[in-house]
C-alpha cells in the first residue's frame, strides 16, 4: 500500500487550483441512469471514489468515457442490480437506488455495510422509496425495491441527526419522474444537493426549492440528456486553507466557492485567521498567534463534520483548549488516536474532543483510518518535526486529487512511496 511521507517544518505558499466536488460528482453521475440520452459532465475529478461510480455505472449497462475531467454517460440499455463487489467500496454507490428504481422499476442493491466514521444507516432512503409507492425489501444483504408505478407524495426525510445529503438525493432523483408532485421536507441544504437540482432541472425535471429544507419536485414523463459543469470542491479548498493556516503560511485557494464556507471562515476570524476574498479565490494568513476555538458540526450552513478532522489538527497546535463536537457522526475521531501518538494532546468525551494545544508535533509512522482522517494527518504532518508517514493512503485518494502534487507545488516536502508490487 502507497504511503506518503510528510517532512514538516515549511511555510506553504502560493496558488492552488481547486478540483470538481466528489460528493457533487458522485449524485450527478449516478443520475444519469434517469435518461437513456447522452450526459456530458465536466469538472469530475479523478478520484478512486469516482472511478468506483463509473464502473457501477458500466455494470449497469451505460457507455461511459472519461477524459481530461470530463465525464460522457449514456445510459440506453440498462439493468437494475447493483453488484456487490463494486458497491461495498463506496458508500455513495447507495445513490443510484433512487434513479434505477424510477428508470426501471426496481433496484437490487446491496446494502452498504459498516463504515469507520460510524454506522452510516439507510432507513431514511429506503423510508422515502417507500413513500413514493415501492415495496423495499431487504433479501440476501441487497435492497430489492420494486414500484410499478412512483407517486408524488409529502414526505419529511430529517433523522435525529438532521437531514441526510444522499437522501435527500435519491429521493429527489427518484421523484423526478413520478406521477405528480412530490414535497420534501426537512431536505439537506448543502450546495452538493441544489448542483445535483440544478443538473435535473436541465434535464427537463422541475425541481423548486433546493438550497432550502423544503425542496417541491413535480414529476415529469421523461429526462433528456444535459452538459454540466460540477461544483468546486468546498472541502478540498477548506483543507487546503487549513494547510496554509497551519504552517503559518499564505496560500491562494484558486477556483473556490468562498461563499460555500462563509461558516468555516467566519469561525476561522474568530480565532485569528485572516482572509482576502475575491469572486472565486481566498488567500489565507495567521498575521498573529491563532486562538482556541469551540466548535459544533451541523448540516450546511452550519460548519461542515468533513471539516472537524482537519480542524482537530490545526486546533492541536493552537494555544488554548479547543471544544470540538461532531453532532452529524458522533463517532468520527479515529484521527485523535494517531494525533496523540504524534504528540497532540487530546481527550475524547462521547462525540467531544477537547484539544490543548501544544507548542508542536513530532513525526511518527501514522494510520489512515478515512478519507478527512487521513486529510488531518497529512496537516499534522506540515508540521511535525522530523518525517511522518502515512500509511493507507488509499483513503485520501478517495476524496483529494493529487494532494501530494498539490501540496508540494506549494513549498511542502511530501513524497508518495510505492509499495512494492
Ligand atoms: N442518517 C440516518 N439514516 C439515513 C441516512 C443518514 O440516520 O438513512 C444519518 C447518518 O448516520 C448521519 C446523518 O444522518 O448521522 C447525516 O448523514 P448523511 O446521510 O447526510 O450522509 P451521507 O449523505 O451518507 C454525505 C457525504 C459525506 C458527508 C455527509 C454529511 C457524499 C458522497 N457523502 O454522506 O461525505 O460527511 O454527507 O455532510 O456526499 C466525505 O466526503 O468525507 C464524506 C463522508
Amino acid at each position: 500500500m502507497d504511503k506518503l511521507v510528510v517532512t514538516g517544518g515549511h511555510k506553504l505558499k502560493g496558488r492552488v487550483t481547486i478540483s470538481g466536488s466528489k460528493n457533487s460528482a458522485l449524485p450527478i453521475l449516478a443520475a444519469t441512469l434517469l435518461t437513456p440520452e447522452k450526459c456530458t459532465i465536466h469538472n469530475v475529478p479523478d478520484l478512486s471514489d469516482i472511478r468506483f461510480m463509473l464502473a457501477i455505472l458500466r455494470f449497469l449497462g451505460s457507455e461511459v468515457t472519461f477524459e481530461h475531467g470530463t465525464v460522457t454517460v449514456k445510459a440506453e440499455k440498462i439493468h437494475a442490480e447493483a453488484p456487490y463487489d463494486l458497491v461495498r467500496k463506496m458508500r455513495a454507490s447507495i445513490c443510484v437506488l433512487g434513479p434505477l428504481l424510477a428508470r426501471c422499476g426496481e433496484a437490487i442493491i446491496s446494502l452498504p455495510g459498516g463504515c469507520v466514521i460510524g454506522d452510516r444507516p439507510v432507513d431514511i432512503h429506503l423510508k422515502g422509496m417507500e413513500a413514493l409507492g415501492a415495496q423495499v425489501a431487504t433479501e440476501g444483504g441487497n435492497v430489492v425495491a420494486r414500484a410499478s408505478k412512483l407517486r408524488g407524495v409529502e414526505i419529511y426525510l430529517g433523522s435525529k441527526f438532521g437531514s441526510t445529503v444522499l437522501g435527500t438525493d435519491n429521493v429527489m432523483m427518484a421523484a423526478t419522474l413520478a406521477e405528480g408532485t412530490t414535497v420534501i421536507e426537512g431536505a439537506a441544504c448543502e450546495p452538493e444537493v441544489k448542483d445535483l437540482a440544478e443538473f435535473l432541472n436541465k434535464m427537463g425535471a422541475k425541481i423548486r426549492g433546493h438550497g432550502t429544507r423544503r425542496i417541491e419536485i413535480e414529476g415529469v414523463k421523461g429526462l433528456h440528456g444535459v452538459e454540466h459543469t460540477v461544483i468546486p470542491d468546498r472541502i478540498e479548498a477548506g483543507t487546503f486553507m487549513i494547510a496554509s493556516l497551519i504552517t503559518k503560511g499564505e496560500v491562494t485557494v484558486e477556483k473556490m466557492e468562498p461563499g460555500h464556507l462563509n461558516n468555516f471562515i467566519e469561525r476561522m476570524k474568530s480565532c485569528g485567521a485572516q482572509f482576502r476574498v475575491g469572486p472565486d479565490w481566498v488567500t489565507s494568513t495567521v498575521p498573529r498567534k491563532m486562538a482556541s476555538l469551540d466548535v459544533v458540526t451541523e448540516t450546511y450552513p452550519g460548519f461542515p463534520t468533513d471539516m472537524q478532522a482537519q480542524l482537530c489538527a490545526l486546533m492541536s497546535v493552537t494555544d488554548g483548549i479547543s471544544v470540538i463536537t461532531d453532532k452529524i457522526f458522533p463517532n468520527r475521531f479515529m484521527h485523535l488516536p494517531e494525533l496523540k501518538r504524534m504528540g497532540a494532546k487530546v481527550d475524547l468525551e462521547g462525540s467531544t474532543a477537547i484539544i490543548t494545544g501544544v507548542p508542536g508535533l513530532s513525526a511518527a509512522p501514522v494510520m489512515a483510518s478515512d478519507l478527512r482522517a487521513s486529510a488531518a494527518l497529512v496537516l499534522a504532518g506540515l508540521v511535525a518535526k522530523g518525517r511522518t508517514e502515512v500509511n493507507r493512503v488509499y483513503h485520501i485518494d478517495r476524496g483529494y486529487e493529487q494532494i501530494d502534487v498539490k501540496l508540494r507545488a506549494l513549498g511542502a516536502e511530501i513524497e508518495r512511496v510505492k509499495s512494492p508490487a
